[in-house]
């Protein structure tokens, strides 16, 4: 099995839950303090040794290409302030040896057409799916990467997997699985947002994927699904019935940076870590929370 080289980043969702900040920007481009969710997620992907980044981008097509391009006046200005660290800053986005390219999806169809637009770039190797609205802080150990060693060593599907609260299923793709070893399960079925009563388990996938090409013709074969949407999870359960598929729950503390709570949760825990702002914020938090008792 060829190694991990290529991951697809779908940025043409409608983000209608973050309205209006989503009217004209992707919601991938909402900072976490002062980094967008997108470099997050490429930075995530780069650290496990991928080094090219496929961007699905929709309607608000130019500020994803724009952030991980060279910004010449930019550049210029700085150099001539003798601003070098915020120079590094906009040098640095990327290493040189990564590739960007990007894929427009004319129409958002849903995640798994999204998927599907990538199938020219990404050819017959296995790849990486990273949604960078789930923000994932597992350390020095990244998400990906222990999904990239999972899949070296079981040479298959991996889905990143988090156990949820019991009333949230709903909300995701729900997997019915047989435990292989620790954090490691065999996926039996999958599910998109299953009523509560009729979900098979709490696991839930969460925006992480190592999928094998075989994912494209079966999502050529993919109606639409939920939401008139075409579903990934669909054709993950189509995957399932003729490839192994494993469920890997990762080590890590996710945020669920779609909605406005998960986002609110995220700035505040990344705010408190920030070298320049901790402090300050800290001092800030606990005197409004001692204001508010
Ligand atoms: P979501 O369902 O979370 O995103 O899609 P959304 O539709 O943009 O958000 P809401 O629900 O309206 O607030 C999961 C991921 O798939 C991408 C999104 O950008 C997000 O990263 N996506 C979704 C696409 O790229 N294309 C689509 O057609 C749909």
């Amino acid at each position: 099995m060829k190694a991990i080289r290529k991951a697809v980043f779908p940025v043409a969702g409608l983000g209608t839950r973050f309205l209006p900040a989503t009217k004209a920007n992707p919601k991938e481009m909402l900072p976490i303090v002062d980094k967008p969710l997108i470099q997050f997620a490429a930075e995530e992907a780069v650290a496990a040794g991928i080094d090219v980044l496929v961007f699905i981008i929709g309607r608000n097509k130019n500020s994803i290409p724009d952030h991980f391009d060279k910004a010449f006046e930019l550049e210029t200005k700085l150099e001539e302030a003798e601003k070098q660290e915020m120079l590094d800053i906009v040098r640095n986005i990327l290493p040189p040896h990564v590739d960007c390219i990007y894929i427009r999806q004319a129409e958002a169809l849903g995640l798994g057409h999204a998927v599907l637009c990538a199938q020219p770039v990404v050819g017959d190797e296995p790849f990486a799916v990273l949604l960078a609205d789930d923000l994932i802080d597992a350390g020095e150990r990244t998400c990906l990467n222990q999904m990239v060693d999972v899949h070296n060593h079981h040479h298959c599907s991996v889905l990143g997997i988090e156990r949820v609260p019991h009333e949230t299923v709903n909300r995701y793709g729900i997997i019915d699985s047989t435990v292989m070893s620790e954090r490691v399960s065999k996926v039996k079925a999958i599910v998109e947002k299953p009523p509560v009563d009729k979900a098979p388990s709490n696991l839930a996938v969460v925006g992480r994927y190592i999928l094998t090409p075989r994912i494209f013709k079966l999502l050529e074969q993919t109606e639409r699904g939920a939401g008139n949407e075409i579903q990934l999870t669909d054709a993950i359960a189509k995957l399932l019935k003729e490839e192994t598929v494993i469920g890997y729950e990762f080590e890590g503390k996710r945020f669920d940076c779609g909605g406005k709570l998960g986002y609110l949760h995220a700035t505040v825990e990344f705010g408190l870590k920030h070298p320049e702002l901790k402090k300050d914020f800290e001092d800030y938090l606990r005197t409004l929370v001692k204001a508010m008792h």
